[in-house]
């Protein structure tokens, strides 16, 4: 009897000990609305044009409010939409604080903002900042004399020293980042084009009017910004030589530069801190070290950052799921425990989602697609998910380089073309990579331009707009469209999805990626077949008494066992 007592009383005592574990545990997550977010990235130049100037604008958004709202996202990240000469389609920024002329006005922004308020969505401001337009007045006056106020604002070499070290452009047609300026007799950096001149952060001054161009937008409610390059503003201004072929190694040499850490630690205590907006970093640094320096919540930069190691795997010839599966398992552990990620397979920098990850051939383009959004919305970290991927929007894979108007790509036939490169391969390696093919309009419908705009579209409507649209999706209740409707629903009713662990299955399966996401004694286990084939995975959990929270094939049986034989991008949710 003795014994008994005091078993029970151990049991009890076990329990008690592990609850308020579990208490402590649940406790120490630290919950924030950004992390619970679906971010939905507009790209306002291609979403809905509402004057007929082949131009999307702010009132084509505007007029799309109840659409966004219907997808169930809560965030919206409007990629730039103030004055530029578009130079490289509004990451030239001649005015921070002005609407671009082709996109509306002020006013419109005014009553955009408050229309995504009213319907619970918050707006994220992208902030280029790691150089301006050379349009800008800072520029104008920079370049004017070497003794202008200004003239500190931008980095300059005067000519007398020599020729500076040579420093690699992305967007340059030579590729040298370097432009020399007669009118002062002096060179001047930029890493992207000629016309979007580095800034430089070492100048106190220039940093204060960045602040006060944020807190312009926050003080007009803006919920967030993405730092657009920023990983590259901070720089070693004495400008040393680089090994030869550094370029080959970009990273290394030019991301995050001296002070970076310092410059975003004054700016979150200059803006972030004194607003409830979340931040993110465009590129993560070189290493796991350098994101977790701006994302850990201790330090007091940013919320969070995106890496490319994800996106950069899709290649023509296709990629290898268990190098998929690695890279993103990889930056899911190194952030287990602190920091927090993003999570996107496409941008305005990237070709479609379903014609570099999945299958954009019609027998699988609506699988294939569905299954990758399964992916995004099952992952730890925020969603990122591009406008027009909810409808397996592909590539164009425009044949003839008039039809691009990406500016970089253009630059680079040019250059191809000055040194008798081989511009056949080019021209297919841009039908496959080219960023225009993520920026053609909107499929909204089967009338002229896919209902986009009534005048001409400064970039073509992809030619499928007749079988991919959003009207045609809308009545059919197994669209991509109303599938994704499903995700963002399951990602809110579970916030297992949300803040739950995640562990990779089946890790060698060539073919499925199989995971489970935990949080608070619920497990939910994903299944995604990456292949046109049956594929069949074995996993540690028996499924028969398992729930089917979603999948994106019509007809689907809870498997019975721990073997699952998935049709081809076959995707399941279950709950254990
Ligand atoms: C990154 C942006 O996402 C891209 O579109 C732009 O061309 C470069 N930064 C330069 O601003």
């Amino acid at each position: 009897m003795k014994t008994r007592i005091s078993l029970a009383a151990l049991i009890t005592m076990m329990l008690l000990v592990t609850f308020s574990c579990q208490q402590e545990k649940k406790s120490t997550i630290d919950k924030k609305w950004w992390k619970e977010a679906i971010v939905y990235q507009i790209y306002p130049r291609s979403f809905s044009d509402s004057d007929g100037d082949g131009i999307g604008d702010l009132k084509g958004i505007i007029s799309k409010l109840d659409y966004i709202k219907s997808l169930g996202v809560d965030v919206v990240w409007l990629n730039p939409i103030y004055s530029s000469p578009n130079d490289d389609n509004g990451y030239d920024i001649s005015d921070y604080r002005a609407i671009m002329k082709d996109f509306g006005t002020m006013e419109d922004f005014d009553a955009l903002l408050k229309g995504m308020h009213e319907r619970g969505i918050k707006v994220v401001m992208d902030v280029v900042v790691n150089h301006s337009s050379d349009e800008h007045e800072w520029f104008k006056q920079s370049r004017s004399s070497r003794t202008n106020p200004y003239r500190d604002y931008y980095h300059w070499w005067n000519a007398d020293k020599g020729k500076p070290n040579f420093r690699y452009s992305l967007f340059d047609i030579n590729h040298d980042a370097w432009k020399y300026d007669s009118l002062t007799d002096a060179y001047y950096l930029h890493y992207f084009s000629r016309k979007q001149p580095d800034l430089n952060w070492e100048n106190p001054k220039l940093r204060q009017e960045v602040y006060a161009m944020m807190k312009f937008w926050a003080d007009k409610g803006v919920d967030g910004f993405r730092l657009d390059a920023f990983q590259f503003a901070a720089k070693d201004t004495t400008f040393p030589k680089f090994p030869d072929g550094f370029e080959k190694d970009f990273m290394k040499y030019y991301a995050v530069g001296p002070h970076l850490h310092d410059y975003l630690q004054e700016m979150n205590k200059e803006v972030f801190s004194k607003y409830d907006v979340m931040s993110v970093a465009e590129g993560a640094g070189n290493s796991f070290e350098d994101a977790h320096n701006m994302v850990d919540a201790d330090r007091s930069e940013l919320n969070m950052a995106y890496a490319f190691d994800g996106v950069d795997i899709a290649k023509p010839q296709g990629y290898s799921v268990n190098h998929f599966k690695e890279v993103f398992s990889r930056w899911d552990s190194a952030f287990a425990d602190k920091g927090w990620l993003s999570i996107f397979l496409a941008n305005h920098d990237q070709a479609r989602m379903v014609s570099r990850f999945g299958n954009d051939q019609p027998a699988f383009r609506d699988l294939s697609s569905k299954m990758l959004s399964t992916f995004i919305m099952t992952m730890r970290g925020t969603p990122y998910y591009y406008f027009g991927d909810e409808l397996g929007m592909t590539n164009a894979g425009f044949e003839k380089i008039e039809d691009y108007r990406d500016m970089p790509s253009l630059n680079e036939y040019r250059h191809q073309k000055d040194i008798g490169g081989d511009i056949p391969k080019l021209l297919e390696q841009l039908k496959f990579s080219c960023r225009d093919n993520g920026r053609t309009p909107f499929q909204w419908d089967t009338t002229m331009n896919a209902g986009f705009s009534t005048g001409k579209p400064w970039i073509q409507v992809n030619r499928n707009y007749r079988t991919i649209n959003q009207a045609q999706q809308e009545k059919d209740p197994n669209s991509c469209l109303n599938y994704f409707r499903k995700l963002t629903a399951l990602r809110k009713s579970h916030p297992e999805l949300v803040y739950g662990k995640y562990a990779l299955l089946d890790k060698a399966n060539d073919k499925v990626y199989a995971y489970t996401r935990e949080f608070d004694g619920q497990t939910v286990v994903v299944l995604l077949n990456f292949s046109f084939t049956e594929a069949e995975t074995t996993i540690p959990n028996d499924l028969k008494n398992a729930t089917l929270l979603l999948s994106n094939y019509g007809n689907t049986a809870i498997p019975q066992g721990k073997t699952v034989t998935l049709r081809p991008y076959e995707a399941m949710v279950l709950k254990l």
